[in-house]
């Protein structure tokens, strides 16, 4: 490399992933926690490279960069970078796809047993000093036999297939791009039609991307065809399942409950209605937030800068657009 790279890292990384930039000879690094758009806009004129968490990079903060050449996302998902406007100014756009799969797939378990097993009742009756209403309780519900439907069965769902088949659970899987024999392979039964296939299941967990395809791919009309006994996980992205049509099916016991890691607008308004649902378990987007994860994706982010100015970024690293 004949001058040092300029890096911009938008939002902290763990320090392990900080420690790939510190001291190297190559690059120079600065970092920045505000992520308005005046202060994107202005920072990011100089830089060849950035990471970038879920900040939003618009089209209008891209169009200020005149040397980027590098997008990493310190994460799988990339709704929040202005793809058109990055392909128009010739820049590659990285993910850390070997960093989190595994961390939401545990995430959608716990979230999972949290709803079968109805959070904190038996933890509440036992410190109440109510040890003896057990009989009285309602009861929990099993994993083991129940069917659930994986949406979406990339690097997050075909991790998440094991352990539900670990749970002895009976997989189904709607991915339209996913071949029969892969899904089969791995354990699971291809589902052609979601609207016919959501009918017959007792769990549904989502792990699509955000687009106009998936946008309110959840929505009510689909949520009253579902058994009453269903339970939603989106651990995906906000907008995937339409919030107020969820409110409004877990209200009238269309379905059992539902966990969100995810939400339309982050941080959800104080007016959001499932803040008060309690049939909904919430996580504030965290299902990737293990201290294990956070090492990893720190470091995927930074080295894929560092792999791609030293033109070994593997090309699976890379999202086509
Ligand atoms: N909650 C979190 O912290 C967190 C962390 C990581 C990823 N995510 C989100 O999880 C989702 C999945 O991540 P991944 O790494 O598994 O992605 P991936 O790209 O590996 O897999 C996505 C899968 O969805 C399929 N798909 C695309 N459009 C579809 C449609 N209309 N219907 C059915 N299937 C469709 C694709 O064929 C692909 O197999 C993304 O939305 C990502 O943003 C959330």
């Amino acid at each position: 490399m004949s001058s040092k790279k300029k890096i911009l890292v938008i939002q902290p990384v763990h320090d392990l992933g900080m420690e790939l930039l510190i001291n190297n000879p190559n690059f120079e690094y600065e970092t920045t926690n505000d992520i308005s758009e005046n202060n994107l806009k202005s920072k990011i004129v100089n830089f060849d490279g950035v990471s970038v968490r879920t900040a939003i990079l618009n089209k209008d903060i891209i169009n200020e960069a005149k040397n980027l050449k590098i997008i990493s996302r310190h994460g799988v998902g990339y709704d929040n970078i202005d793809l058109p406007k990055a392909k128009e100014k010739g820049i590659q756009l990285a993910i850390t796809s070997n960093a989190n799969a595994v961390t939401v797939a545990e995430h959608v378990m716990f979230m999972l047993l949290n709803l079968s097993k109805k959070k904190d009742m038996y933890d509440k009756t036992v410190r109440s000093g109510n040890f003896t209403d057990r009989n009285k309780l309602p009861k929990t519900i099993e994993l083991c036999g129940k069917n659930i439907l994986i949406a979406g069965f990339g690097r997050i769902g075909q991790s998440l297939i094991k352990r539900c088949l670990g749970f002895e659970m009976k997989v189904y899987v709607y991915d339209p791009f996913v071949d029969k024999e892969k899904i089969e392979k791995l354990g699971g039964k291809k589902i052609e039609s979601l609207n016919e296939s959501v009918k017959e299941m007792d769990a549904i967990s989502l792990h699509v991307p955000l687009n106009k395809n998936t946008k309110n791919l959840i929505n009510y009309d689909l949520l009253k065809t579902m058994k009453r006994n269903c339970i939603i996980i989106n651990a995906a992205r906000g907008g995937i399942i339409n919030e107020n049509d969820l409110d409004k099916a877990l209200n009238e016991n269309l379905i059992y409950g539902a966990g969100l890691d995810v939400f339309e607008t982050e941080p959800p308004s104080k007016n959001n209605p499932l803040l008060k649902n309690n049939k909904v378990f919430l996580s504030p987007h965290t299902a990737a937030f293990t201290e294990e994860c956070m090492i990893r994706m720190g470091k995927e982010t930074i080295q894929n800068i560092i792999d791609f100015f030293d033109e070994k970024l593997e090309k699976s690293k890379l999202v086509k657009f």
